[in-house]
């Protein structure tokens, strides 16, 4: 640990150290002090950090403005790559398309090399001095004999900010710059290229370098209503915008701190109501406080627009400028401001809106600064929701409630900066580790069910620490029967995804892993437990485009689940345990194991796994229909007719019966709804995601006793008080789920009134009233053989009586259920629609279970008419080689 690492590190903090000392800080420039004719040039500032690299370049570049960028052999300690594939041209002019060439022209070298990475590749600086430093990026597409950089797709992140995700140059052949503003609190800085998977990533140049503290503010002016807004340092910043109002580009040779800054022209909205204004730059005064030559130069302070004509009788219009940003972003505004035009104090007073909103009223430059031509800014920040419509819009009036001065209104030097969102990305949704944030919170709506989500979880605690006080009291061999993970655990709306990660949870409550994650492979032999397919990392890259975002099926607690195409054509659901989360090796091992031996043609099929790189990747067969729900409501989806929707819950519940029966000591699925039952592409249902599966009890035992888990709305109430768990909770769930299924409407709807909120229970009244036709899916009405409906009512309401032992097994369940089905069948066969009623002779009298399964006409018809249903393989286990040639699908949550 103390190794020669460390020494090197100590070694050059010191001489960094002797650099601070003896290379003294640059004072700020007053008035005057320049004297020379070129000006602006006057205000040395010398950064500490300072890396300035020319990817790609066999030699030291040196720009005109005096910056010196390091050759790829200069820089190469910083890059940790496995490849070195450069691209470069000796003259850029004749492939560049548009820009201004007066902006660019001082930077041109660095565009004429490259540097190219094929696989993830990371540059590494050391950070002298924390706090807001300025990464810029130069990139042009140059030509390669093997890669095609116009095509190159990547993302670029630091340690805690996305930059760049999915980025790929403009096809106009322009040059691209970025820069941006991040605020570095440790003493290390990366820049991790990504290439997309099958695609490259690239770099001109880089540079990273120290800026002023005094650049960026803490606070800034909220508008409308205007206010403090605080903690800018907390966010990462985008240059979106940065002109010199009414004057000449500024290049990084007129900036002391290698800014650029475009002329505005092209941002008027109206360049007739503009007339531009300037006076000598040596002229410019800075305040003892606030502006100074690093906030912006004295040539920007030294021009600006005003006014046309403005000192005509009764002017009263505004001068605007109109950007152009993405919408879904906060943006920091800051104006510069110079009163070069009044020839008295106290002469000027104007308003200055922003996206139509009173930013600065009645501002009067005299009297914030005390004197003429004296520089002066303004932050303010524009929430999203202010930013719209997608443009920043600057406009500045004359006052009119002030009676006294010239109508007029100037703006000097605009900037537009984009705020890093709360994924701590500048580019889209996704987090640096790859998470996303969901952006559907904003809208009201979904606050509301938050809200619920939340008082949910509230309770869930209270019950979760309830059951806590029982493990203390476990009985001996619990751990042994509930060794079946919670890998996969689903968040849950009773359960906060934080609670997962409480470390005091997870040691109390025992049903998280008490074992450290280990290294990944260690003492994993797959194929000792016969399982399909190791997969490789790289393999499941290549199937899921580097885990694109694009081809995510659903988001859990447990991670993503991605779309995957594997090699030979076979499409997948691949399931990707979020690396931080605590779950350990042990865990995902049992998880594989038990899902391995699940294999049944009504339960999705695991094809394979994954456990390189510390990964806990889970690979299942894709389904291509979705969830059952989305063909229930909520969706555009076409509406199941009744015999689709009998045949997906006869599967359903074989599926589950042979979860119940079909291994040793049986298994208890947990969370039974219509999200876990996904549909194939021949609308096949298969009961998926056993993540919270539990062995049932056994033999000598009534019930296993665990926190409660599952969804609200199929939640066995009888689980719920007693926290005893058997199988007859599932059948509760699946209840509700045929419930949901006859009535098409959500389990729990908060926006309904108090006695139709939960399903099963306003089901049961107007069951109980004899009403229940009311609320079918007005999709089914006069489709269904009555018969068969009272049939299938008849089993979803068992399942849902109060007690567990009043329930029926799934296996009845499944009886009843294809019993409804041959009703059904019959009425149509033979039947007309309108006449359903010789069919009611079908129903058996008795409605005792035992004597009903046993002796009803419809049973041995059943047992002739085989398998019209599905086809019929209840037997269990499929055979693996059958169940790899039937992949289809599975869908995330
Ligand atoms: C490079 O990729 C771009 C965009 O995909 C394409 O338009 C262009 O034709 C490709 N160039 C070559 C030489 O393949
Ligand atoms: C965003 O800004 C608008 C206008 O300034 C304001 O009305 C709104 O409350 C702000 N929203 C948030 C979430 O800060
Ligand atoms: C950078 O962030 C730290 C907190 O992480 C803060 O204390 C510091 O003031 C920030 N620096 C700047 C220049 O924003
Ligand atoms: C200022 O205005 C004059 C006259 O309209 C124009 O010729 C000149 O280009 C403008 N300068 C800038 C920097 O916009
Ligand atoms: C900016 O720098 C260029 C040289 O690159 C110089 O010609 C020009 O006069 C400078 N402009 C100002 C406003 O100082
Ligand atoms: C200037 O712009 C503001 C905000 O869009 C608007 O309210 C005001 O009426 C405008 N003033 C004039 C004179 O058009
Ligand atoms: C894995 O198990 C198989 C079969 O039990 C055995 O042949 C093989 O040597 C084992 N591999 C390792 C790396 O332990
Ligand atoms: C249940 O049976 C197992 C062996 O099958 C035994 O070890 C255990 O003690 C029994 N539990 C109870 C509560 O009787
Ligand atoms: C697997 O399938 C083969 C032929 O496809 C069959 O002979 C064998 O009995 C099956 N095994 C099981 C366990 O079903």
């Amino acid at each position: 640990m103390m190794g020669g690492e460390k020494r090197v590190h100590t070694i050059s903090s010191l001489l960094l150290f002797f650099f601070l000392i003896y290379i003294p800080y640059p004072a700020i420039a007053k008035k005057g002090s320049s004297s020379s004719s070129s000006s602006s040039h006057v205000v040395k500032y010398s950064p500490v950090d300072n890396y300035l690299i020319d990817c790609g370049s066999t030699q030291t570049t040196v720009l005109s403005d005096g910056r010196s960028f390091r050759s790829e052999g200069q820089s190469s300690s910083y890059l940790s790559t496995s490849e070195n594939i450069q691209a470069s041209v000796t003259s850029l002019s004749d492939s560049i398309a548009s820009n201004d060439p007066s902006l660019l022209s001082p930077s041109l070298p660095l565009y004429q090399t490259a540097r190219i990475f094929v696989e993830e590749s990371t540059y590494s600086f050391f950070i002298a001095r924390p706090g807001r430093h300025w990464v810029r990026f130069y990139f042009f597409p140059l030509p390669h004999p093997s890669y095609n950089l116009t095509s190159a797709t990547f993302s670029v992140v630091t340690e805690s900010t996305v930059l760049l995700h999915a980025f790929s140059v403009p096809s106009n052949n322009a040059l691209v710059f970025k820069e941006y503003l991040v605020n570095v609190s440790s003493d290390r800085f990366s820049l991790k290229f990504q290439p997309q998977s099958k695609s490259i990533a690239f770099i001109n140049a880089i540079e990273i370098t120290s800026a002023p503290d005094t650049l960026i503010s803490d606070t800034a002016t909220t508008v409308s209503p205007v206010g403090d807004f605080n903690g800018i340092f907390n966010y990462a910043l985008e240059v979106s915008y940065r002109l010199n109002v009414g004057g000449p580009p500024l290049t990084p040779y007129n900036d002391t701190l290698g800014r650029t800054w475009q002329p505005d022209l092209s941002f008027l909205k109206n360049p007739l109501m503009a007339q531009n204004v300037s006076i000598s730059p040596s002229i410019v005064d800075y305040p003892s406080t606030g502006a100074s030559a690093f906030i912006a130069p004295n040539s920007v302070y030294a021009t600006a627009n005003e006014m046309t004509n403005a000192n005509v009788a009764n002017p009263n219009f505004n001068v605007t400028w109109e950007m152009k940003v993405d919408p879904s972003y906060p943006y920091l505004i800051r104006l510069h401001f110079c009163d070069i035009v009044s020839k008295s104090l106290n002469d000027l007073y104007f308003n200055v809106y922003l996206n139509g909103m009173m930013a600065a009223p009645s501002l009067d430059l005299s009297t914030i600064t005390g004197s003429l031509h004296t520089a002066h800014y303004q932050d303010f920040v524009l929430n999203s929701s202010a930013v719209g419509h997608g443009t920043i819009k600057v406009e500045v009036g004359p006052a009119s409630n002030v009676p006294s001065g010239t109508p007029n209104a100037i703006l000097n030097g605009l900037e537009v900066m984009k705020m890093s969102n709360e994924a701590g990305s500048l580019d889209g949704l996704f987090a640096v580790d790859g998470s996303s944030v969901g952006s559907w919170f904003s809208s009201s709506k979904l606050k509301i069910a938050a809200a619920i989500g939340l008082g949910m979880g509230v309770m869930a605690m209270l019950l979760l620490a309830s059951v806590f006080v029982r493990w203390q009291k476990r009985p001996p061999g619990w751990e042994k029967r509930n060794s079946f993970s919670s890998w996969l655990l689903p968040l849950h709306a009773g359960q906060p995804a934080s609670f997962k990660s409480s470390k005091s949870w997870s040691r109390g409550g025992g049903l998280w892993s008490k074992s450290k994650r280990k290294s990944s492979n260690s003492g994993f032999n797959s194929s000792a437990f016969g399982l399909g397919r190791s997969f490789s990392f790289a393999e499941l890259q290549v199937a899921t485009r580097n885990f694109d975002e694009k081809g995510i099926l659903g988001v859990g607690g447990f991670g993503k689940v991605y779309m995957g195409d594997l090699q030979d054509g076979t499409k997948v659901a691949i399931k990707r345990g979020n690396p931080s989360s605590q779950q350990g090796i042990n865990e995902f091992q049992t998880e594989i194991q038990m899902l391995s031996k699940l294999r049944h043609r009504h339960l999705v099929s695991l094809i394979g796994y994954c456990d390189e790189n510390s990964e806990m990747i889970l690979v299942y067969e894709y389904m291509a229909n979705g969830p059952l729900r989305d063909h229930l409501y909520g969706s555009n989806l076409p509406p199941l007719t009744w015999k689709q929707r009998l045949e997906i819950c006869i599967g359903a519940a074989r599926g589950l019966h042979y979860l119940h029966t079909g291994a040793a000591q049986g298994i208890i699925h947990r969370d039974v709804k219509t999200t876990n039952i996904l549909l194939d592409d021949k609308f096949v249902a298969k009961v998926a995601d056993f993540g919270l599966s539990k062995t049932g009890p056994s033999m000598n035992q009534t019930h296993v006793s665990t926190a409660v888990k599952g969804s609200f709305g199929y939640l066995d109430p009888e689980y719920f008080r007693r926290q005893q768990l058997t199988e007859k909770s599932d059948i509760y769930s699946f209840g509700v789920v045929l419930f949901e299924v006859l009535c098409a409407r959500p389990v729990i709807n908060p926006a309904l009134p108090r006695e139709q909120v939960n399903l099963a229970e306003w089901a049961m009244q107007w069951h109980r009233k004899g009403l229940l036709e009311k609320i079918i899916d007005s999709h089914l009405q006069g489709s269904m053989s009555s018969g068969s409906l009272k049939k299938y009512v008849e089993a979803a309401e068992k399942c849902l009586a109060e007690y567990g032992v009043d329930r029926p097994s799934m296996g009845d369940v499944l009886w009843n259920l294809e019993y409804a089905m041959q009703l059904q069948e019959a009425s149509t066969r033979i039947d007309p629609p309108e006449d359903k009623s010789s069919f009611m002779a079908l129903q058996p009298q008795k409605e005792d279970d035992q004597s009903m399964y046993a002796t009803t006409p419809a049973q041995s018809m059943y047992a002739t008419t085989p398998a019209s249903v599905t086809s019929g393989d209840d037997s269990g286990l499929d055979n693996n080689s059958q169940l790899f040639s039937q992949m289809g699908g599975f869908q995330g949550r």
